[in-house]
């Protein structure tokens, strides 16, 4: 028998070249197409970070006003998609309905046949486009609201959150949202971008690539973590509740969400970046639910440190602090992994079409441990 060695999780296996994403999990550093991390979410905006994934490099400003524009052609939806939004929004959870009606935005391709590199970077484009559409308008129809169409006047992200509270956001929730839009542009090859690049290995089309995508963040392991650590924050409640509730979680071998990570053995630089931008957010509130769900974050995060960082080098990622950001801009925590999702777009697209320039298939193995050569019985001689 051939000895075989399984990487568990393809742990360590590296996949492609690529020029889009550099991460050092050992210290904790991240760079999109060779830029800082900490630089783009200083001084950039998502256009032109999803412009520099896309295109390769930064724009100048009359590639900017073109993308900008071709962007904003873009936002809106056809009346089919709202009826998908309306007949689905508050019966499933957001990220699957953001799911179908991705799926459903392939029909109005008009040539599927068309793989050049000019016709999926419109592609992309679209998709870049009518996402934060569709995330706003699930989000207000499950609230019972109706839709807030688009406004040309405004940013890619501060739109979304216009569209979804129906209130242009003042410079600091612009900046705020903006920044996680950013952070989560891109992410080398985390599981949704994996299963993005295993669809399009097939020669599958852009929108079956990235509905894999889409479907590959749900869960809480990856997309969904966000969400599911501002529940623990909830369900802690009360800040001096915070170490009994991490201390009796880790004893019942429970995962605290939002902490640790598969290539970052340090701190996650993006949860670096939320945190200093939450720290200064918080000196201007003065919401006494957001405070509470700060300090909780903090202590547990002290906690962790104390626990698991140092010893085990599970630290915080950055999902851990996304949630109270998120709430302080009163963004209800089932539309998390869909905006993850719709900044997350330009990152697959990216992957997809870089790998589609030297394409080929995947197709790993598995060891087979079970028997071979059994005897068939009969349906009625069975036990
Ligand atoms: N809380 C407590 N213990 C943990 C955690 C955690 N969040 N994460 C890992 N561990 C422990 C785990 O129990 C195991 O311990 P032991 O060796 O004693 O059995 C050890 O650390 C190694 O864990 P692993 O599952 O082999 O590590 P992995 O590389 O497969 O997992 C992970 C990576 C992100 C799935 C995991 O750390 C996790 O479940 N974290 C919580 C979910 C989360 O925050 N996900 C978001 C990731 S960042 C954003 C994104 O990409 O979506």
């Amino acid at each position: 028998d051939e000895k075989v060695t399984i990487s568990k999780g393809l742990e360590g296996i590296f996949i492609a070249d690529t020029t889009l994403c550099k991460i050092d999990g050992t210290n904790g550093k991240l760079w999109y197409r060779g830029y800082p991390i900490e630089v783009l979410a200083d001084k950039s905006n998502y256009e032109e970070v999803a412009f520099l994934l896309l295109y390769g490099h930064l724009p100048n400003r009359h590639e900017m006003d073109v993308f900008d524009a071709r962007l904003k052609d873009e936002r809106e939806v056809s009346s089919e998609i709202k009826e998908i939004i309306k007949m689905y929004s508050g019966k499933a959870h957001p990220n699957d309905v953001l799911r179908t009606c991705v799926s459903a935005l392939s029909t109005y391709d008009d040539d599927m046949s068309d793989r050049s590199k000019e016709a999926n970077l419109e592609r992309a484009v679209k998709l870049i486009a009518k996402l934060p559409t569709i995330i706003a308008m699930i989000g207000r129809t499950m609230r019972g609201k109706g839709f807030v169409e688009p406004d040309r006047s405004l940013s890619h992200s501060s739109n979304f959150l216009y569209m979804l509270t129906g209130k242009r956001p003042d410079k600091e929730s612009a900046k705020l949202i903006d920044l996680m839009f950013i952070l989560h542009a891109e992410h080398g090859s985390n599981a949704s971008t994996f299963s993005t690049l295993v669809t399009g290995s097939t020669l599958a089309d852009t929108y079956s690539a990235v509905v894999a995508g889409i479907a590959t963040l749900r869960g809480p392991l990856h997309g969904g973590a966000d969400e599911a650590a501002l529940n623990m924050m909830k369900a802690i409640g009360e800040p001096d509740n915070t170490e009994k509730y991490i201390e009796d979680a880790l004893a019942g071998k429970q995962r605290i969400m939002g902490f640790g990570h598969r290539v970052y053995k340090a701190y996650d630089p993006r949860a670096k970046v939320v945190y200093k931008y939450l720290q200064s957010f918080m000196k201007t509130t003065t919401d006494p639910q957001i405070e509470k769900l700060l300090e909780i974050a903090i202590r547990a995060e002290k906690l962790m440190e104390e626990k698991l960082s140092k010893t085990k080098g599970i630290w915080p990622n950055i999902d851990f602090f996304s949630g109270p950001l998120y709430t302080a801009m009163d963004i209800p925590s089932d539309l998390f992994t869909p905006i993850f999702a719709a900044s997350r777009m330009a990152g697959w697209t990216a992957h997809l079409f870089e790998y589609w320039e030297n394409n080929r298939l995947f197709r790993p193995l598995d060891n087979y441990v079970g028997k071979l050569d059994v005897e068939y019985v009969p349906i009625d001689k069975r036990q």
